[in-house]
């Protein structure tokens, strides 16, 4: 991912050819789409007050009722649910495979004071061996769209079912692409990315590719590429990794319009 205001000049000669009708831009790897300079703005853009407020309880609340302490937060970008959920009382280990999200979290766990474990790992390497196990995985902020395979979506998702305690619960939540794909993206500004300083627009969007565009009052602008994967597909996804997918809610709420809501959140368990 790279800043598309960025000054330096594009040599051609660095470029894939993409003249072939068709041909499929290879997505880039999410540790190489969080950059520095994209990471240093991931707070300006999610605004973490406003954040909090459009979410109010609704994460502590599913985790308290399911009789959760032990928290793991697989994705834990910039930290801000880890700090919601630390400062909830929730007992809660950060990880994300991101250096970048990585320091941007401990930066702020510092700064506010919270002593939260965080660790660099890939899904792909998370092991109960190392870390223990959990009563709830929490994988939020859309971040399993960054698996663009099938296969190693359900990997990934039997990677966080080792890490449960019998009974654990998972949450995971994704931009409502069955909307998007239709045509009817929205982005209310209320949920997730609730800054005033960028604006979300679409880049290229298919089946098989759905490009985010983050651009600031300044000008700056940066691209994620995500795979733009159907509620009701990571649901079977979920069941394929022996998961039991107990409810789905859109933008926080367990009756919602499908093609309305901005976010689904879907809670399984194992
Ligand atoms: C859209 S961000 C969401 C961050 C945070 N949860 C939030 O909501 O603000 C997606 C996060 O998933 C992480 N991620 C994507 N693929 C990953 C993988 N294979 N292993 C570990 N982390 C991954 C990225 O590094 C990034 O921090």
């Amino acid at each position: 991912m790279f800043p598309s205001n960025a000054s330096s000049p594009v040599n051609s000669a660095d470029c894939p050819d993409l003249s072939s009708v068709g041909q499929a831009v290879a997505p880039a790897a999410y540790t190489e789409q969080y950059n520095a300079d994209f990471v240093s703005r991931w707070d300006e853009l999610i605004d973490w007050n406003k954040r909090a407020e459009g979410e109010g309880t609704f994460f502590s609340q599913l985790l308290l009722q399911a009789g959760a302490c032990r928290i793991f937060d697989a994705s834990c970008g910039s930290g801000f649910h880890s700090v919601q959920l630390r400062r909830a009382g929730f007992d809660v280990t950060a990880c994300d495979g991101s250096p970048t999200m990585v320091r941007q979290a401990k930066a702020n766990f510092a700064s506010r004071g919270l002593d939260i474990p965080t660790l660099c790992c890939d899904w792909n390497d998370l092991d109960p061996r190392q870390l223990g196990t959990f009563d709830a995985v929490l994988c939020l902020g859309s971040s399993l769209c960054h698996v663009f395979e099938e296969a190693e979506r359900i990997a990934v998702l039997k990677r966080f079912r080792r890490l449960l305690n019998p009974g654990g619960v998972l949450l995971v939540d994704q931009r409502n692409f069955q909307a998007i794909l239709a045509g009817q993206f929205s982005s209310s500004g209320r949920y997730y990315y609730c800054g005033k300083t960028a604006k979300v627009t679409l880049g290229e969007l298919h089946e098989s590719l759905c490009e985010f565009v983050y651009t600031f009052a300044d000008g700056a602008s940066y691209r994620l590429r995500v795979f733009p994967i159907l509620p009701g597909r990571l649901r079977g996804e979920m069941r394929a990794a022996r998961f039991v997918v107990k409810q789905s809610y859109g933008d926080f709420k367990s009756v919602y319009d499908p093609m309305a809501a901005d976010f689904i959140i879907h809670q399984a368990h194992v």
